[in-house]
């Protein structure tokens, strides 16, 4: 069955996953439901099919990446692709090179799909005007991370059935969180009903714009929602100080149980990690079995990866 909708014969019309900006609701709807295909394979014990046999993937992560990296390397394998995943620390990058004549080199050897990260906002955009392959972003600076919010979405659908209709609360790091943009374009399209939770500090300026109802008391932000999605705070792109100090932060916008009981009672908790426990969740939340599905966000992950992979690499 269709995770969303069945359309007949959708074509992606980009050559490129940029962002979830630049899709339509069919095109959503044909990758989820392309990665539904992949959850049986990646729980079977032959992972393995010759999809992209021949296709070279190449992962070019500017910023560290646990998750990311991993399962998209994964999933480039399972789907019988050569994958290469450039080591930056001991790269030319270390030289001075920029990271359009870094592109250029590696397009050089033919390449099906570039995999980026990068801290810097728009930089696989400018890849995709440079190189003849497909891009796929794994997250730029703070703009967006599209995989990131397909297989959010995914992991609801899995849980939920749809997400058409359900509250979500977005919490934390707004301001600096390309996982926040991504959620909060794709859940709007998905028809959800969207809350932001942080302090004044991490807050987009009209962030309501992007259609959201904006909360800076927690609780009030949880009340009746379905779902929980916890953020990291992203200390690495903060300048100055944003918060008091990370005991104010979890006791006002960290995920604790006496908060959580203002959300419904089946809620679920997301965390697209890494996680810090203690910060902007209690420990034990985190691992609750019967609420969290953090892990099965990473599951998923890989099939959301394998569907974009297929999809993107066999346009070029
Ligand atoms: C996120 C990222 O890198 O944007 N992590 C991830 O991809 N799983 C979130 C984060 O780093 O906080």
């Amino acid at each position: 069955m269709a995770v969303i909708k069945k359309f007949k014969a959708v074509k992606i019309s980009q050559n490129h996953l940029l962002g979830i900006q630049d899709l339509s609701f069919s095109e959503i709807s044909h990758i989820l439901d392309e990665a539904k295909t992949f959850i049986k394979l990646n729980r079977s014990s032959s992972k393995k099919t010759d999809v992209l046999r021949g296709k070279t993937q190449i992962n070019l992560f500017f910023e560290p990446s646990t998750r990311t990296q991993s399962s998209f390397e994964l999933a480039g394998k399972r789907l019988g692709a050569d994958v290469m995943s450039m080591n930056i620390v001991n790269s030319a990058i270390k030289k001075g090179e920029t990271l359009i004549d870094t592109a250029m080199t590696l397009n050089a050897m033919h390449p099906d799909v570039i995999v980026v990260r990068h801290q810097d906002s728009g930089a696989p955009n400018l890849l995709s005007q440079k190189v003849n392959c497909s891009v796929i972003n794994a997250g730029d600076g703070r703009r967006e991370h599209p995989t990131q919010a397909l297989l959010d979405a995914l992991t609801i659908i899995n849980r939920k059935g749809k997400v058409e209709g359900l509250k979500i609360a977005i919490c934390g790091d707004i301001l600096h969180s390309r996982v926040a943009r991504s959620n909060i374009y794709l859940m709007n399209m998905l028809g959800a009903e969207i809350n932001v939770v942080a302090p004044k500090t991490l807050l987009p300026h009209s962030v309501e714009r992007l259609g959201v109802n904006v909360f800076t008391d927690m609780k009030r932000g949880l009340d009746n929602c379905d779902i929980i999605m916890m953020l990291r705070l992203q200390n690495e792109r903060m300048q100055g100080s944003f918060l008091p100090s990370a005991r104010e932060y979890y006791e006002y916008f960290g995920l604790t149980p006496d908060k959580m009981v203002m959300a419904k009672k089946n809620a679920l908790i997301m965390h697209p990690g890494p996680m810090n426990r203690g910060v902007e969740i209690d420990t034990n939340l985190a691992d609750d079995i019967n609420k969290s599905v953090i892990r099965e966000q990473v599951e998923l992950g890989v099939a959301v990866r394998m569907a974009c992979l297929k999809i993107y690499c066999k346009k070029t």
